[in-house]
């Protein structure tokens, strides 16, 4: 695992901006594996800019997020789609049909996970996959389990992630139970992993991904078995290890 530290969240968000700008610039045709959250905000805010003033250019370009909630559409304000379109695709030029969610509204679960493996493969895999790191370790909504689970599938979200992400929500009864996340063997395939974190309260998350045992209770460790991962992390964030 590569480390880059970065003074505080704008530090870490255009550390992390600068590698997809790298990624799409010589490889304009990349395949990018994206994450929602707090954490990426920041840096989906400068490739906006970017796309902008420095003529960053995301017209052959394909997305693939790591997850959605079951049962929101993509009009509704608390969707991953809504929040993708607006905290990016819409600041950018990527063609829509070339960005691509679980659908939360299926309601066959079994072919919702299908399909979004098709979509998966038919892309030809991810070239690079930004990950969020969650309070318990989880990536895309991977949740502390007794396996790591391969393929795209239906998720019971744990009290700890409901709770967490209740504060995009209205109350916290409005966060959905359940969700739809691509695999760790999905994410694990991807040529490169770019790994965004920030603040203290990550710490522990932090110090036992790097530092802990391989373990699918704490998902994100397993990250220190891919060839090329980066983790670019705040000093808070840093300061357990
Ligand atoms: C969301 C996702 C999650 C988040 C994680 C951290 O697509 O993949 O794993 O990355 O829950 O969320 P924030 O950034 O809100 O702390």
């Amino acid at each position: 695992m590569r480390l880059i530290r970065a003074n505080d969240y704008r530090d870490m968000s255009k550390k992390a901006a600068n590698l997809i700008f790298s990624q799409v610039t010589l490889h304009p045709k990349s395949v990018l594996g994206l994450a929602t959250g707090s954490t990426p905000v920041g840096l989906y805010e400068l490739l906006g800019r970017w796309c902008r003033e420095k003529n960053l250019d995301f017209s052959h370009a394909t997305t693939i997020n790591l997850d959605e909630y079951q049962g929101l559409g993509p009009t509704d304000e608390t969707s991953y789609r809504y929040f993708m379109d607006t905290h990016l695709f819409h600041s950018i030029n990527i063609r829509e049909n070339r960005t691509f969610l679980p659908d939360g509204m299926s309601e066959n679960e079994e072919e919702a996970c299908r399909e979004y493996e098709r979509i998966i493969r038919s892309c030809g895999g991810i070239d690079l996959q930004l990950l969020g790191l969650g309070h318990n370790g989880h990536i895309g909504f991977n949740e502390p389990s007794g396996c790591f689970p391969a393929h795209t599938h239906a998720v019971a979200l744990s009290e700890n992630t409901r709770l967490s992400n209740a504060r995009f929500f209205k109350s916290p009864e409005d966060v959905p139970y359940k969700a739809y996340t691509m695999g760790i063997g999905s994410i694990m395939k991807a040529k490169k992993i770019v790994l965004v974190v920030n603040g203290e309260e990550k710490a522990p998350a932090v110090r036992d991904m790097i530092r802990g045992p391989i373990t699918p209770r704490m998902p994100a460790s397993v990250l220190q078995l891919h060839p090329d991962v980066t983790v670019i992390a705040d000093e808070a964030a840093l300061s357990l290890l």
